[in-house]
């Protein structure tokens, strides 16, 4: 399948089965798409603890919660709690070396010199700002969208879920302080269609993009858009017709009480 087809397709799957564990070496191939994600620096602060189901202790599971939807977290078998290490922006200056060094940073002679005279300095005034919330998120986003798209690749659905309970999973996963919980995502086994449903709706293009000027619209080509249609980056638009009694099947089959919303 194409990229672009994968792109299209990769959808929040909420519905899992919780009867068919997954395999270590997938979330084991989803990590290794993560680590591999741009990082700021290359700093690379982005982590996880992975908890499996069938072998993590009680506490750790009863910390796990999330407002919306919440049954995902009762049927998933796998549930990856992702953070941010800000401890590991210290090691910010032998990061920027070893860029140096690897010829992916920096040009010509005495780029060395430069960089521990000018650019680590620069970087060091300005660490405990780097440990704020900022850019390391959009590090954790850029590594949990590769790891998303890999275990999309393994026939497994995801879901990013957000918790009002970051503090006591930190402390039933012993994780210090110095943490930054982003986000739990489910992992599992599909148990709706492929589809999901249909593709999500999305905010309107010319609203969301601008060129050269702030208000000034991304022109959107129609012919583009039929291209991405054609190569199934662009799919039929949910909900699908049969999608109302998917979810009543769905309800049923998993247990899910009242209408599933929290
Ligand atoms: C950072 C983040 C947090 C999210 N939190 C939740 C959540 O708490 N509960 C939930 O059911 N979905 C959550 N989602 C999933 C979105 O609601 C989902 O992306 C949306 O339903 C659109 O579906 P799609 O991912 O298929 O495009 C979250 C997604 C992201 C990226």
């Amino acid at each position: 399948m194409e990229l672009r087809e994968v792109i299209g397709n990769r959808r929040s799957m909420r519905f899992l089965r919780p009867y068919q564990m997954v395999e270590p070496e997938k979330i084991q191939r989803m990590l290794e798409a993560a680590r591999l994600a741009s990082h700021w620096g290359n700093v690379g602060s982005t982590r996880a603890v992975v908890v499996f189901r069938d072998s993590a202790p009680k506490e750790a599971l009863d910390a796990l919660t999330a407002p919306i939807a919440g049954y995902q977290i009762r049927i998933a078998p796998v549930i990856i709690v992702w953070y941010l290490d800000t401890t590991i922006v210290d090691r910010q200056g032998d990061r920027l070396r070893e860029l140096v060094n690897v010829g992916a940073l920096g040009v010509g002679e005495g780029k060395h010199e430069q960089l521990e005279k000018q650019l680590i300095p620069i970087f060091n005034s300005i660490l405990e700002r780097m440990k704020e919330p900022g850019l390391g998120e959009v590090d954790g986003g850029q590594a949990i969208a590769q790891a998303t798209l890999m275990a999309y690749e393994q026939g497994l659905g995801t879901c990013c879920l957000s918790s009002p309970n970051v503090d006591r999973i930190r402390q039933a996963l012993g994780m210090p302080d110095t943490c930054r919980i982003l986000v739990i995502q489910t992992v599992g086994y599909p148990a709706e269609m492929p589809e999901a449903g249909g593709q999500r709706p999305r905010q309107p293009f010319g609203e969301m993009f601008h060129m050269n000027r702030f208000g000034n619209a991304f022109p959107r080509s129609p012919e583009v858009v039929r291209e991405l249609e054609r190569d199934r980056m662009f799919q039929a638009a949910a909900p699908q017709p049969y999608r109302e009694a998917e979810l009543d099947f769905l309800k049923a089959a998993l247990g899910i009480k009242g209408h599933g919303l929290l």
